[in-house]
């Protein structure tokens, strides 16, 4: 509790005025309602006593209708105070939750289905606002009222009073107690609700393999079955939900009886309780077994509040393996392109993915690298921008430790356009010009996609370069999508520009327009390219051929041609498909 309190003071001190406000107005609003059952009993009183007359009646009516307006203003002024800070606070914790996100390895989002860190963001983040809001405001207004509440009560009569306090504990004590069961099944019934939106969210993604394999009806089977079970978990919830208003009734309904039962002796006796007075107690009762329900309420709102708060710390404190610490030299401003990779190696589960890697890659050269599928060439690439790190080894940029430049230089000097393009749902100017600043870029996006070969095939899109493109950019083909990639890595100017198999959907004359355009584009810097057709290394300066995380082969196209080894030999393989295919 107290720990949850610590975490959370720096989110409550922004909206201190707030909640003082707040907290004032909740004052005035619990004196205000607690007197208007004070000024009824007067009144019957009054009328008993036959002091009542046209005169003086509207004095009575206008002091109720007072004090209720009042505390109505009052609860006004919580909503628009505490009750918008709680929001705000929500939209405070939703930033800091989402900053952190984006500054956690890409490793993390591997391992955490994107259904779950949506339900922490949205379900979380809402028990957290209902703990500031609600459960804050709630406990303060419910207090304020026992206290005026009681106060009145024990002005009226003591005996009455203990009575009712007594029953205060038994049902907050009772309510609490269902409420946690209620509260588990709860968390059951969303446990099964994360698991739907896990499932639809990767159906929705994945719909092309669902469709092309021809499964909806095994898949609409699977979700058929969650989806029974997400309605079994809310009736077992509902069971437990539904005797709670009976049973708070029954409780309420036997001190009612009690008082009433008393209170009667007293007031027949003619004693110390007149019949207003008795009045004004039954109404401040009855007025107080919402606060007594509240507390079980609220009891459970810091509970939940503080579970969620937890889970969302949970993140919060996942550390990126990988950021900038005390080697990280901060004087570093410019990247220029000399590359060299010592002895680096790179293991995962102690499986060998590269092995005893070096090469160097002068600055303003360009690097070819192929090798079989999985033989480690996309690992080089994420090493050099150090998405991932060497099990052991140094990569040095101009003879310096990767490890020293600021992550932030890093990455932006390298263009990078990756094996499996991600585009987002914006247009297709804005994914061109995703990593530069906002402004006029048209000209300039205009360029790029001229080199890339795009220009033709935007002009004949229903909007050219304001055309939308649907979530992952499904309107655009393969080749498109790995064309627009490349755009957007060339219009950053970087200083290194890597191509991961960029053109592996992209046909051979295509490829070859491309690549000489890139050849302009790519003479005063360095450039890597992976690729598996070796028409893409006509122009590079030197190729590393890797198998099983081993340099095999390196050397020019020429030179290794004239190997007559591996490469050759894909080279004629290569040669001949094309030979067959211009057949
Ligand atoms: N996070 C990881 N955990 C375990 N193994 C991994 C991980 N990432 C990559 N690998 C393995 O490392 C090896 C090299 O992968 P890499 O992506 O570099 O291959 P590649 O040469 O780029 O292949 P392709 O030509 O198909 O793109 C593969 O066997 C892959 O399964
Ligand atoms: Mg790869």
């Amino acid at each position: 509790m107290k720990q949850i309190i610590n975490d959370l003071y720096p989110y409550l001190k922004r909206y201190r005025k707030d909640y003082l406000i707040g907290i004032f107005s909740l004052v005035i609003s619990a004196y205000f309602t607690t007197l208007a059952p004070a000024i009824i009993g007067q009144t019957i009183d009054a009328l008993k006593n036959g002091d009542l007359n046209n005169q003086n009646v509207w004095l009575y009516v206008s002091k109720i209708v007072g004090a209720i307006a009042i505390s109505s203003i009052a609860m006004i002024l919580v909503r628009r105070t505490m009750l918008a800070a709680s929001w705000e606070i929500q939209f405070d914790i939703r930033r800091d939750v989402f900053k952190h996100f984006s500054k956690l390895d890409a490793d993390y989002f591997d391992r955490n289905r994107v259904g779950d860190m949506l339900t922490r963001l949205t379900a979380d983040l809402n028990a957290v606002r209902m703990l500031f809001g609600p459960a804050i405001f709630q406990g303060i207004s419910i207090s304020l009222m026992m206290i005026f509440s009681f106060y009145r009560m024990f002005k009226i009569n003591a005996a009455l009073s203990l009575i009712t306090l007594i029953s205060v504990p038994l049902v907050t004590f009772v309510l609490f107690m269902l409420m946690r069961i209620v509260h588990k099944r709860y968390l059951k019934s969303q446990e099964q609700f994360s698991n739907i939106s896990a499932m639809s969210q990767e159906n929705f993604s994945g719909i092309r393999v669902v469709k092309g394999f021809g499964i909806e009806d095994r898949e609409i089977h699977k979700f058929s079955v969650l989806n029974d079970e997400f309605i079994k978990r809310n009736l077992f919830l509902t069971r437990a939900e539904g005797p709670i208003h009976s049973l708070m009734d029954l409780i309420f309904g036997v001190i009612l009886s009690l008082l009433v039962l008393l209170g009667g002796r007293y007031v027949l006796k003619g004693g110390n309780l007149s019949i207003g007075e008795f009045s004004a107690f039954i109404l401040l009762y009855q007025r107080l077994q919402w606060p007594m329900i509240g507390l079980g309420w609220i009891a459970n709102l810091f509970q939940r509040g503080s579970t969620s708060w937890n889970r969302l710390k949970e993140i919060l404190e996942t550390e990126p393996a990988i950021s900038n610490d005390e080697n990280t030299n901060y004087d570093l401003a410019s990247i220029k392109g000399d590359i060299e990779f010592k002895n680096v190696s790179l293991e995962f589960n102690g499986q060998k993915v590269l092995d005893d890697l070096s090469f160097t890659l002068p600055e303003g050269q360009s690097l070819g690298i192929t090798g079989k599928t999985g033989s480690g060439k996309t690992m080089i690439i994420s090493l050099l921008s150090r998405i991932i790190e060497p099990s052991s080894g140094e990569i040095l940029i101009n003879g310096i430790d990767i490890k020293e430049y600021p992550l932030e230089l890093l990455r932006r000097k390298i263009g990078l356009v990756p094996q499996e393009p991600y585009l987002f749902s914006d247009t297709i100017a804005d994914n061109i010009a995703y990593g530069i600043p906002d402004g006029d870029n048209q000209a300039k996006v205009e360029e790029v996609a001229k080199i890339v070969q795009l220009s033709d095939d935007i002009k004949d899109f229903p909007e050219g370069y304001k055309t939308s493109l649907g979530e992952r950019g499904v309107t655009l083909s393969g080749g498109q999508r790995q064309r627009t990639a490349m755009a957007r890595a060339i219009i950053r100017d970087p200083e290194i520009l890597i191509l991961d198999d960029a053109l592996s959907a992209v046909d051979t004359q295509t490829e070859s327009l491309i690549l000489s355009n890139l050849a302009e584009v790519a003479k005063n810097r360095t450039s890597i390219i992976i690729a598996h057709r070796l028409s893409a290394f006509k122009n590079t300066d030197k190729v590393l051929v890797l198998d099983f995380g081993k340099i095999v082969e390196q050397g020019s196209h020429e030179e290794l041609l004239e190997k007559d080894g591996w490469y050759a030999d894909i080279d004629r393989r290569q040669q001949l498909e094309k030979d067959l295919e211009n057949a």
